[in-house]
């Protein structure tokens, strides 16, 4: 079955990418194939693309676009790269490139807790065969645990005021599915907040639990320090898409470091009005690219 996700800032990432036949290139959240498909005719006749993802059910989903011959797919985090490759048997890659957070298809998946609207069960993991449930955090967490994610992940304002909802209420019922969290949301906001206005706080509190729940800011964070520059030749390109300014930060920031990255535009790049006019979701990313110090004299760019 084809992925329904529309692949955010495709010309600007291929253009930072700067693609030339033979390049191996690493598409390290490759979801449902929307930036692969189109980076493989440009690496080949003898490039190689791996694509990486937590969750299985998009590589089979990119399975159904990224031609097999010269390209991996394979189910790991890209903070686990360096792993990868030994396994391949790679020394190291031209490219990087990451497009942050969650897909459509994962979104519009009833059964697995992401969106608001859905009803199936609030599991919310990349990866169902690893770690804990949106559902299981809610029900072990202390009202405190629970406002820090959404005041730290989210910003919402209301943090302290749901969690306290959150916990009275699974004190009779436990919070198992997302409509479980929106009631939840819904009574612990004050009255005064006018219908439409209260999906925002909703949004917040889904994307906080998501980000907790998948450990999300802290593998970016190591895979910026670690996995992903260590995995990169001198020369190589990383460029990263993300969806939130915490994500965002964390990649200024290590781009910053102008021993290991020389970083390609002061600002970051963003959707075009067009863009963000057909595809709506696309209006929070932001694209930035990096070049990886050489440090070896001998090094030459790719
Ligand atoms: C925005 S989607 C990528 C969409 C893809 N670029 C496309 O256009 O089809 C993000 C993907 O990253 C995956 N993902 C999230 N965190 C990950 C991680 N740490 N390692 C690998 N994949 C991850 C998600 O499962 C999701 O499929």
């Amino acid at each position: 079955m084809a992925a329904i996700h529309v692949p955010v800032l495709l010309r600007e990432t291929l253009q930072a990418l700067d693609l030339s036949p033979g390049l191996t290139v690493v598409d390290g959240t490759v979801g449902g194939g929307g930036h692969s498909r189109h980076i493989y005719p440009q690496i080949q006749p003898d490039g190689i693309l791996i694509g990486l993802d937590r969750d299985p059910r998009m590589l089979q989903h990119a399975a159904t676009v990224v031609p097999s011959e010269r390209s991996h797919l394979c189910h790991s985090s890209y903070h686990e790269l360096p792993n990868v490759l030994r396994e391949l048997k790679l020394d190291a890659v031209d490219r990087i490139v990451l497009d942050l957070g969650l897909s459509s298809d994962q979104l519009a998946d009833r059964d697995r807790g992401f969106g608001f609207s859905t009803t199936g069960p609030l599991d919310m993991r990349f990866d169902v065969s690893q770690g804990e449930s949106a559902a299981a955090l809610l029900a072990r967490a202390t009202s405190e645990q629970i406002a820090t994610i959404f005041h730290e992940f989210g910003e919402e304002r209301f943090s302290r005021q749901i969690a306290d909802q959150i916990v009275r209420q699974r004190r009779s019922s436990p919070i198992e599915t997302a409509s479980d969290l929106v009631a939840a949301i819904d009574s612990a906001l004050p009255a005064s907040i006018k219908h439409e206005a209260r999906k925002a706080p909703a949004t917040r509190v889904f994307q906080a639990l998501r980000i907790a729940v998948n450990r999300e800011l802290e593998h970016l964070q190591q895979a910026l320090q670690h996995g992903l520059y260590e995995s990169l030749r001198p020369g190589g390109r990383l460029v990263v898409i993300t969806f939130h300014s915490l994500e965002d930060r964390l990649v200024k920031l290590a781009f910053r470091d102008e021993t290991r990255w020389h970083s390609l535009h002061k600002k970051p790049i963003s959707p075009s009005p067009q863009e963000i006019r057909i595809n709506p979701r696309s209006r929070s990313a932001k694209l930035r690219v990096a070049v990886k110090q050489s440090t070896v004299a001998s090094a030459s760019p790719r």
